[in-house]
């Protein structure tokens, strides 16, 4: 079993750059709504009906396109307990989010992953080739956890256009909010032309509801049928679901937070780039710096600068875009790093 590994907590001095979470403590219309929702002796509402006709309404979808879950790492997997089991294939680029192989082995089914190519993109041939008789599912991560960068709509129409369209090709676009590349892919403007892609989405990154647990899927109705029934009854807190609706009710306060996020990126990367850093265009609320075996080390570097950041040994280092005050620390951890 793939052990899921969480990122690294952080002490009161340090800044906690692991988990590409939200800096921002939530907002006091999320905090209100949930303190008119203290009646946790009762079970929530299992259809989660009143966020899912939000949600609808804000995609410009209808409800029956819409399905919440508990985050979106238990919507991925609800999808693939749903289209397969043991010796069936789910296929996904490598590296990519560390919740694939977990998700994966747990439904039984066997992961296939497709190595990046070098400059971090996805390798779209080899993922098509990948496919076979016993693929069921395709998870494309875009922007893409940890190196950041996008699929082009292109690119994600190719591969559509490639594969079986009985195969469930998963658009997983936990940071769609931080994207500002216009050629990127938008799975929600997608779903209408394909009725095997479906879109994750969270409320965990924009909306600065992590420790809630709440996510949700859009796509053909058929799918979100099954991808309802398959998820354990009952498993969203009304808490989450009146969290997430305060937030879409909130939406231009939550849009002034990501922009601030994407600020702070920008400069972050024009840091990185002046100290001669050759990174993949970050698009999330992160960058991902591709240091090989001197990962681990650099790890201890950004430690150092008081900078809790995600090491993937022998792969690279992921810095969450967080607070204005870890600018500082991340790019003085670069500079080092450099000499
Ligand atoms: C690409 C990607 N997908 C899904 C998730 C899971 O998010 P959640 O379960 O909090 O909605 C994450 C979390 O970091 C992620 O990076």
């Amino acid at each position: 079993m793939p052990r899921y590994r969480q990122g690294a907590a952080a002490g009161p001095d340090q800044f906690k750059l692991s988990s590409n979470e939200n800096p921002f403590p939530p907002l006091p219309s999320v905090l209100a709504a949930i303190e008119s929702e203290l009646e946790i002796n009762r079970y929530p509402d299992g259809s989660a009906a009143r966020l899912t006709e939000k949600i609808a309404e804000v995609t410009g979808l209808s409800p029956e396109n819409v399905a919440v879950g508990p985050g979106s790492i238990s919507l991925l997997q609800q999808l693939l307990l749903m289209v397969g089991s043991v010796g069936d294939e789910v296929v996904y680029a490598w590296r990519s989010f560390e919740g694939y192989p977990t998700v994966a082995t747990l439904t039984g089914l066997t992961p296939v992953e497709v190595p990046l190519l070098d400059d971090c993109g996805h390798d779209l041939a080899a993922m098509a080739d990948a496919v076979t008789e016993h693929t069921r599912a395709i998870f494309l991560c875009t922007p893409n956890n940890p190196t950041g960068n996008v699929l082009t709509t292109d690119q994600v129409e190719w591969l559509l256009a490639a594969v079986p369209s009985d195969v469930l090709v998963v658009i997983d676009e936990a940071y769609v909010d931080f994207v500002r590349d216009p050629d990127a892919a938008d799975g929600l403007r997608l779903l209408a032309d394909y009725p095997n892609l479906v879109s994750v989405r969270t409320f965990s990154k924009a909306h600065g509801l992590a420790g809630l647990r709440i996510g949700y899927a859009l796509g053909d109705p058929a799918i979100i049928d099954v991808l309802r029934a398959a998820g354990l009854p009952m498993a969203v807190s009304n808490l989450a679901q009146r969290a997430a609706i305060a937030s879409l009710d909130a939406s231009d306060e939550v849009a002034e937070r990501v922009e601030h996020i994407v600020g702070v990126r920008n400069r972050v990367m024009a840091g990185l780039l002046d100290q001669g850093w050759e990174v993949p265009a970050p698009q999330g609320n992160f960058v991902w710096l591709p240091l090989g075996e001197r990962s681990v080390d650099a790890g201890e570097v950004f430690l150092r600068h008081g900078a809790i950041v995600r090491v993937f040994p022998d792969s690279g280092v992921r810095v969450t875009v967080a607070e204005d005050a870890s600018v500082d620390a991340i790019l003085a951890a670069a500079a080092e790093l450099v000499r």
